[in-house]
């Protein structure tokens, strides 16, 4: 089935070839979907005939947004820690053992209801990819279950059974039961390792051994990193070439230049700092240094109970300092960068048929009009959705 979308006025391509500046806009024209791929993108006045037709009446289309960091398998609820942060106390991960005995205790149907419910959340907000990482289980069953889960709304799973130590368990033997048994049972759920490398977490040591153990398993990197205070998180993403190092809150010159000459991209997670009242990632000073940023929204109960993508590009222009394009792009090409993807986050023949018409002429118009519903059509794999 063929779908024509004509009288767009403002096309985000975020291919550099086709189109002006960083978000290659092309203006005046038209694109046709054949399945779930682009089939042409050409002048408003040579549209071909296809099979259905979506007015865009010259508003603005762009890439669907690319989720690449979410916690999205748990139950129960965490609004009192949140209020509690609120009136002055610091957010420091140790919530995370609340949501763990609530998902353990929680049956496989009550956790996919809540995982769906926000992957239908994320997707009426323009969230067209979403990666789901595992981590409130930490147990060898109920991390495995996560992934199963996780895996029935996204390809892109992580495992992150280094999200805490347990209550109860000691730290050497739990790294050492996730780096063997629990790996082995959730590697075949996950396309992803990630480990929460932080003071009270996982320090360098630990991330090392079980991202190394996840790689000889032939799954990818990403690491929690940097979030609450400077570590070596962030070098050691760069070192062992995961493809994202997430948060990025607290850096040095050092991570800095690391991820500057590095294939790593910085997932800044605005929703996380909103949430628990920290300082911003500085933005700028990545970007003006060379780092490839993504933007991401890290929905979880605890520390960013937000599936909304323009919500976190919002907050990254206005507080981060970064520009309408450049949020925009963190959001859509940052993300798949971030999740080592070229078929999604750029509307050009042959890719993905992943994308949003907002109800507005121009991509400005997400950061301009702040907690609006803008997002008019969604698509997925070509779908109306
Ligand atoms: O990315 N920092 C670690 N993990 C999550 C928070 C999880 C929670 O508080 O439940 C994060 O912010
Ligand atoms: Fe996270």
């Amino acid at each position: 089935m063929s779908v024509l979308i004509d009288n767009i006025g403002e096309l985000v391509t975020n291919d550099e070839h086709e189109g002006d500046g960083l978000l290659g806009i092309r203006r005046d024209v038209a694109m046709v979907l054949e399945g779930d791929r682009i089939a042409w993108i050409g002048p408003n006045a040579q549209k071909p005939p296809a099979d259905t037709r979506i007015d865009a009446q010259h508003r603005a289309v762009l890439p669907g947004f690319v989720d690449s960091h979410a916690h999205l398998v748990f139950a129960g609820d965490r609004a009192a820690e949140f209020g509690a942060r609120m009136a002055g106390e610091p957010y420091t991960g140790g919530g995370i053992r609340t949501t763990v005995a609530a998902t353990r205790a929680a049956s496989d149907d009550e956790l996919r209801r809540n995982a769906k419910r926000l992957v239908d959340e994320a997707r009426r907000q323009g969230t067209t990819t979403i990666e789901i990482k595992s981590g409130y289980g930490l147990n060898v069953a109920d991390e495995a279950r996560s992934l199963r889960l996780a895996g029935e709304l996204t390809t892109e799973t992580t495992f992150l059974g280094a999200h805490v130590v347990p209550a109860g368990s000691d730290p050497d033997a739990y790294v050492e039961l996730v780096r063997t048994e629990m790996l082995d049972a959730c590697a075949p759920y996950a396309k992803w390792v990630d480990v929460f490398c932080e003071r009270g977490a996982f320090d360098g040591d630990q991330t090392r051994a079980i991202l190394e153990a996840g790689a000889k398993k032939g799954l990818q990197l990403r690491v929690h990193a940097n979030q609450l205070t400077e570590g070596p998180g962030v070098r050691l993403a760069v070192e062992l070439g995961a493809a994202s190092a997430d948060h990025c809150t607290h850096l040095s010159d050092a991570d800095i230049s690391a991820l500057s000459g590095s294939d790593t991209v910085a997932t800044l997670l605005p929703g996380a700092e909103f949430s628990t009242r920290s300082p911003w990632p500085d933005a700028r000073r990545m970007i003006d240094a060379g780092v490839t940023v993504a933007l991401a929204t890290d929905c979880n109960p605890g520390s960013s109970y937000t599936s909304s993508m323009p919500f976190c590009l919002a907050l990254a222009v206005r507080d981060m300092r970064m520009t309408p394009a450049e949020a925009v792009h963190a959001a859509t090409a940052g993300g798949a960068r971030a999740l080592r993807r070229d078929d999604i986050g750029v509307l050009r023949p042959g890719a993905r048929a992943d994308l949003i018409v907002l109800d507005a002429p121009s991509h400005l118009h997400l950061a301009y009009r702040p907690g609006v519903p803008l997002i008019q059509n969604v698509l997925h794999n070509g779908v109306p959705q």
